[in-house]
């Protein structure tokens, strides 16, 4: 990855254009992504090492910390005046002033992994001050990469794809996620009871990124979850703009990372799952901060 080295250290980007910059940052995420997921192939067949982050079901295995140690190393070799915002909290969050920033989940579904089943991931995207840059999710077992840059469209294993063209709620395939920590003060099951009986099904997989990724290839035509973080949803969000979804909170307002609510659809179910969102929330609403 010379050119990520020759560039990233220099605030100055001389001639480059942005776009060729963003095609480097991408370039460089993709192959530190790969390289992250050799790491996670090789932990799948060796004994679990699980801890526990405080809740019960908050796993962290060798596997998150070995990950995210190869992909914080390779970007603060590529782009050392980058800002890193990892899951496990080796990034370099504060160590500097740049306006880049790189949001990394090493091990997106790590319950899965533990489980030995295979709908897991890496997560990098950068952004630049409130902007995502760059995008990348890569499935190491079934070797699925997806990868985005603004403005240049979404592949899949470098393939172009786009969100699907549902346009009804009642035939759309939906997919959700549960927190694993404060669970008991989920509102989600009421929200997962009634989209189930208002579309053909929602799913429950297990991984964010891969979630928002199938949105992006038109798996799913829709997808929300409360109380994700910013390394669950940064590359995901970029993917599903770039194939030509949408994405905000459940007001209806622009999604910010880290924020209480994601909805990321297909934009033809976008008004009705928010419709009937909104219908629920008030049926029922939910405690604040959930
Ligand atoms: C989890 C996954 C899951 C979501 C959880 C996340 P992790 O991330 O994205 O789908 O429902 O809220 O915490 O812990 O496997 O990186
Ligand atoms: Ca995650
Ligand atoms: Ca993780």
């Amino acid at each position: 990855m010379k050119k990520a080295l020759a560039f990233g250290g220099d605030p100055n980007f001389g001639e480059l254009s942005i776009s060729s910059m963003t095609k480097n940052y991408l370039e460089a995420a993709i192959e530190i992504a790969q390289e992250a997921g050799k790491i996670l192939i090789e932990e799948l067949s060796r004994p679990l090492d699980i801890a526990y982050k405080g809740d019960e079901v908050d796993l962290v295995t060798q596997a998150d910390k070995r990950s995210e140690r190869l992909i914080v190393e390779r970007l603060t070799q590529y782009f050392p005046e980058h800002a890193i915002a990892a899951e496990e909290g080796t990034g370099r969050e504060s160590a500097s002033a740049s306006e880049f920033r790189w949001h990394v989940d090493p091990l997106d579904g790590t319950t899965n992994f533990a489980h030995g089943y295979p709908c897991f991931c890496v997560s990098i995207a950068l952004a630049q001050r409130e902007t995502l840059l760059a995008a990348v999710v890569f499935n190491p077992f079934y070797n699925e990469l997806f990868a985005a840059a603004r403005g240049g469209g979404v592949t899949f294993n470098g393939k172009k794809i786009h969100v699907s063209k549902n346009a009804t709620l009642s035939t759309s395939l939906l997919c959700t996620g549960f927190p694993v920590r404060n669970r008991k003060a989920s509102p989600n099951l009421r929200y997962y009871g009634d989209f189930t009986q208002r579309s053909h099904g929602v799913r429950r997989d297990g991984s964010a990124a891969l979630d928002l990724a199938s949105v992006a290839a038109g798996r799913f035509d829709g997808f929300w979850e409360f109380g994700l973080q910013k390394w669950d949803t940064a590359a995901g969000v970029l993917l599903v703009e770039e194939a030509g979804g949408k994405v905000s909170d459940f007001a209806g307002n622009s999604y910010q990372l880290g924020g209480p609510v994601i909805l990321a659809t297909n934009g033809l179910i976008h008004e009705e799952m928010r419709a009937m969102a909104l219908e629920i929330s008030r049926r029922s609403p939910e405690p604040s901060g959930s």
